[in-house]
């Protein structure tokens, strides 16, 4: 199934295939590609990037694989900037595309690579696992983390192609399957409420990796992902609804240290902290959403409860959220599912956000 990003000449397509990421390389030869580098983290590349090269060559694609550590922890400046002079010393001309085969942390630095080499090479994100496919390789987002924030240094720089192969879901560590269906939760709470059911319906089925429950999930995340990048690739408008649980979410992410409670752990927790957090407002239309999200977090395997954590730190991560304006933050807000707005929140009231 394939979804199109609409964005005149910087449109693409979203494939979604039941096979591995091999599948992808006809596709990039079908751009036009001579010459790739596929860039990896130490976990994903032994098991996808040398069947991914191995098809590339096939299709007349001369292609190199550059590796860097996996984890959050080393979606650093220190990683692009050794990346940047591996892909460098590749020999690239500016029509060799940079593939990125693995998660969230490997598209974002990739792409973000990908953007910088001589200002700008074909960029193709290959997501391997659930977060990535209904997320982060979708629209363009690329960056890397500070110590005192996520994705602080990045760039807008949208792919020419994005390949989810399902089958690469097979290899994926149950843990960071689970992380994963935070986004999706985020997703359905933003769009759709048939999907929520539909979540709710399959959620043991989604817990276990089941492919046939998690298929029609992801294309279903994507094309909403797709509509709202189109109308908004740069998000001065509805993409900071995407941000739902990424305020809260961001300062857990930080405060506990990159890669104690992974990326869609902490979504899920400040996704339920900030819909508490608005019905305590009279936000929410429904004073039984908080709870109902927080029964499906639940049976797919999510943490519900914030883990010991100092909160001052948490607070002092979430003053630097991008989505900060002078004396505010812009916080998406779930008005009932499917209907959202933007509330300004003082900076100095962030705290009650952790409280309600
Ligand atoms: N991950 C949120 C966005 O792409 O806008």
């Amino acid at each position: 199934m394939d979804v199109k990003v609409v964005l005149g000449e910087r449109s693409y397509d979203v494939v979604i295939d039941g096979g591995g990421p091999a599948a992808v390389a006809p596709r990039i030869a079908a751009l036009g590609a001579r010459r790739a580098v596929i860039v990896t983290d130490d976990v994903v590349g032994p098991l996808w990037a040398g069947v991914v090269r191995d098809a590339l060559v096939r299709c007349n694609v001369a292609t190199v694989v550059v590796t860097f550590p996996h984890g959050e922890v080393n979606k650093t400046l220190a990683t692009w900037s050794a990346l940047v002079e591996q892909i460098v010393a590749a020999g690239v001309d500016r029509s060799t595309v940079i593939v990125a085969v693995g998660g969230g942390v490997v598209g974002d630095v990739a792409g973000f690579a990908a953007a910088s080499v001589l200002r700008g090479l074909p960029f193709v994100q290959v997501p391997t696992t659930v977060l990535a496919m209904v997320d982060s390789s979708v629209g363009g987002k690329t960056a890397v983390n500070l110590p005192t924030g996520k994705n602080l240094v990045g760039a807008f720089y949208q792919p020419s192609l994005v390949f989810a192969g399902l089958a690469s879901l097979a290899t994926l560590p149950a843990r960071e399957l689970v992380a994963g269906l935070a986004e999706v939760v985020k997703t359905a709470l933003i769009a759709d409420e048939s999907l929520l059911r539909l979540l709710e319906r399959d959620a043991d089925r989604l817990r276990l990796g089941d492919p046939e429950a998690l298929a029609p999930v992801i294309a279903r995340c994507v094309a909403i992902k797709a509509a709202i990048v189109a109308r908004d690739e740069r998000e001065t408008g509805d993409r900071i609804w995407l941000n739902l649980g990424h305020t809260v979410g961001h300062g857990l992410e930080v405060a506990a240290g990159y890669g104690t409670l992974l990326h869609g752990e902490a979504v899920a927790l400040g996704t339920l902290a900030e819909l508490r957090w608005a019905s305590a407002r009279g936000w929410s239309t429904n004073a039984d959403l908080a709870p109902r999200v927080a029964r499906l977090v639940a049976r797919l395997g999510l943490p519900t409860s914030v883990p010991p954590i100092d909160l001052f730190a948490v607070e002092a991560a979430m003053r630097l959220d991008k989505k900060a304006a002078g004396a505010t933050i812009r916080v998406p807000v779930v008005i009932s599912v499917g209907h959202m707005t933007v509330v300004p929140v003082p900076i100095d009231s962030l705290r009650e956000m952790l409280t309600s």
